[in-house]
């Protein structure tokens, strides 16, 4: 089943000079499916995952969600949806820094007016999968970058959405908490069947996925997936990455 479908997906950011940051992009995302996004800077993966996430319109072309596109929505019905049937996960955490963990983590129940009882219930079962459970009462300032992330992540699969959006989830992590984080969200992906879209420079990051698609200047430029070995896996990614050229991977500093 589809949980995503973009078909012929166009943006052009109008300016002084308009500027055609995606051309014709057509992809689809499986329920279950872990999808990354990869490509040199400037290649137009923030501006697909906006529009995935219906945070910026598209200007020509679709975006269905479960069948359904959400951009025919009225404002507070799409505010809702977004809130209801996605999860977000940011490089800079996007956390409230005076909230407890746990205060961040329920903010979409919360939102919704869930009983406290039964949000106590879903966070201690989340943190004890996310292994969070001893940080839960600190405050944000008071906890490391990979335990952000993962309380970040906490918060975006809290209400069960049906998309996982991230956005360079390990972009401000050194590489021991890039890898906490990405097996968190691996472990989330396999247990949880979630459906998860994330872009990322980071090869290391990719390799957990189920396929990485790459775009260059706008448009599909090619397509991998995993199989059952993430080492080769990983490979392929930085083979496909250093045919793309651009700085679509700093490659000295990768280890494995
Ligand atoms: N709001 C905007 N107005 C005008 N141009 C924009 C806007 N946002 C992005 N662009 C341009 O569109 C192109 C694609 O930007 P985008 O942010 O999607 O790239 P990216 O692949 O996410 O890059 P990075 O890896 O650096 O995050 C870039 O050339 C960028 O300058
Ligand atoms: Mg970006």
């Amino acid at each position: 089943m589809e949980v995503l479908n973009v078909k012929q997906l166009s943006k052009i950011y109008e300016g002084k000079v308009p500027y055609k940051a995606l051309e014709n992009i057509d992809l689809s995302i499986d329920q279950g499916e872990f999808v990354g996004i990869m490509g040199p800077s400037g290649s137009g993966k923030t501006t697909l995952l906006n529009m995935v996430a219906t945070i910026d319109q598209p200007t020509t072309g679709e975006v269905l969600i479960n069948g359904k596109n959400p951009y025919h929505l009225k404002k507070d019905d799409l505010a809702l949806f977004r809130r209801r049937q996605l999860g977000f996960v940011f490089q800079d955490f996007n956390l409230l820094h005076t909230l407890t963990v746990e205060e961040n983590i329920v903010l979409p129940l919360t939102l919704d007016g869930e009983k406290v009882k039964v949000m106590a219930e879903k966070v201690a079962e989340i943190a004890e999968k996310l292994g969070i459970t001893g940080i839960l009462k600190k405050r944000i300032y008071e906890i490391s970058g990979g335990q952000a992330q993962r309380a970040a992540i906490a918060r975006a699969i809290i209400h069960n959405p049906d998309m996982v959006l991230a956005d360079e989830p390990t972009g401000n992590l050194d590489s021991k908490s890039s890898r906490t984080v990405m097996e968190t969200l691996e472990n989330i992906n396999q247990t949880d069947k979630a459906t998860m879209m994330m872009v990322t420079h980071d090869p290391i990051a990719a390799s957990y996925c189920d396929r990485v698609i790459f775009i260059k200047d706008g448009k599909l430029y090619n397509e991998i997936h995993r199989g059952d070995n993430r080492q080769a896996f990983f490979q392929k990614v930085i083979d496909v990455l250093s045919l793309l050229g651009g700085d679509s991977g700093d490659l000295s500093t990768i280890r494995v």
